[in-house]
């Protein structure tokens, strides 16, 4: 009898144990989303064009001698604006590093059809007020796993994850480990943060930061060409590297990843980051219809989701990578063609807007896309 009840008294403790610790883990969970659906009100504290259709924004907080919430480095913040009635959101990867920032710095394009990026490049000033998500993100550099060593790879605008990734390196390397930057642009004046990389890799031992033009021979200091796994490994052997983090066009970043594999290297080692969905090509014009309310003329120009949104339909995208799955819509009639895989869940019938291109006349469904003007 006495055996019985200590059996029972024991397999009751065992049992508050496991609650109270997944009451924890509920609450710390609780916590972490609280955090990350906080939103931020920044200030402009500094604007500088720094390249060809590239200006850095430097944020604080209004009071500025309090730091900013920290984050990993490689992880993005969004900015939502007010643009002709619309509420817009897009984001952006942080490209400082620091245990307690006190500021954030975002590189941003202006891409020829963005909105939100042209509205940043043009109108906003030092001194106006924005309002920005939390620090948030899956891609970012694990310092637990990551020894051995590093290889960052960046293709244009897809540097400022790497940015912050090399500043945090800067302090955080562990010994013996090196640190190798490929860092790939069409242009000398698309290469930013050029002349502080190659000074930094020059006084600091284990830094190596080996620049790529593929349209313009410039000077011995930068290679000319494109950048490919077979380049990379007359750099580093693929055997030697331990990580890769890669931030770039969805097709660099693809054929990176095919070829690295193919010279042997194990696919959960290379990591990567996509900067949005872009589509600078010439696609098929065709007709656009919702349901039955209207029907447009898209001439072949940019994504289906840049199509939607300069014709004031009620979209409403986050990462514009086919990741977060918030642009979906259903499609009643047609074909898209996907320039990146989706990595979101899709129904039948569902398509993403933000990572595809009409092949042919399409319906939408209208209902999620009722037009604002
Ligand atoms: S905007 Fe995120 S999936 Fe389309």
């Amino acid at each position: 009898m006495v055996n019985f009840i200590i059996i029972v008294f024991l397999l009751l403790t065992a049992i508050s144990v496991v609650l109270f610790a997944i009451g924890i883990k509920e609450a710390f969970q609780n916590l972490l989303m609280k955090r990350s659906k906080r939103k931020l009100q920044l200030k402009v504290a500094g604007k500088k064009y720094i390249g060809n259709q590239l200006v850095e924004l430097t944020l604080k907080r209004k009071f500025p001698l309090l730091p900013l919430p920290g984050f990993l480095p490689g992880q993005y913040i969004s900015l939502k604006f007010n643009i002709s009635g619309k509420d817009i959101e897009r984001c952006y990867s942080l490209a400082n590093w620091s245990r307690f920032p006190f500021c954030y710095k975002l590189v941003i394009k202006r891409e020829p059809q963005g909105i939100c990026s042209g509205h940043i490049y043009d109108h906003l000033t030092v001194g106006d007020f924005v309002q920005a998500s939390m620090p948030t993100g899956k891609f970012y550099y694990d310092r637990v796993n990551s020894f051995g060593n590093i290889v960052l790879v960046a293709g244009g605008v897809g540097i400022t994850p790497m940015r912050s990734m090399w500043e945090y390196l800067q302090k955080h390397k562990k010994k013996g480990q090196n640190v190798v930057l490929f860092y790939s642009a069409k242009y000398r004046d698309e290469l930013c943060y050029f002349e502080d990389f190659l000074k930094e890799a020059d006084k600091s031992k284990g830094f190596y930061f080996y620049p790529f033009l593929s349209q313009e021979a410039v000077d011995a200091t930068i290679y000319y060409g494109r950048l490919s796994a077979r380049v990379i490994s007359t750099f580093i052997a693929v055997k030697d590297i331990s990580r890769l983090y890669m931030c770039a066009s969805a097709q660099m970043m693809e054929d990176l990843r095919n070829g690295l594999i193919q010279a042997g290297m194990f696919e959960e080692n290379i990591h990567f980051e996509l900067f949005g969905v872009s589509h600078t090509g010439e696609a098929k014009a065709c007709k656009i219809s919702l349901g039955k309310s209207c029907t447009m003329d898209y001439e072949g120009k940019g994504t289906l989701y840049q199509f939607l949104e300069t014709a004031g339909c009620k979209i409403n995208g986050f990462c514009k990578a086919g990741i977060c799955g918030n642009c979906k819509v259903k499609i009643n009639s047609g074909k898209v063609k996907y320039l990146l895989k989706p990595d979101c869940k899709l129904n039948e019938g569902e398509i993403l807007p933000c990572c595809c291109i009409p092949e042919s006349d399409i319906i939408l469904d209208e209902l999620n896309l009722k037009r604002a003007i």
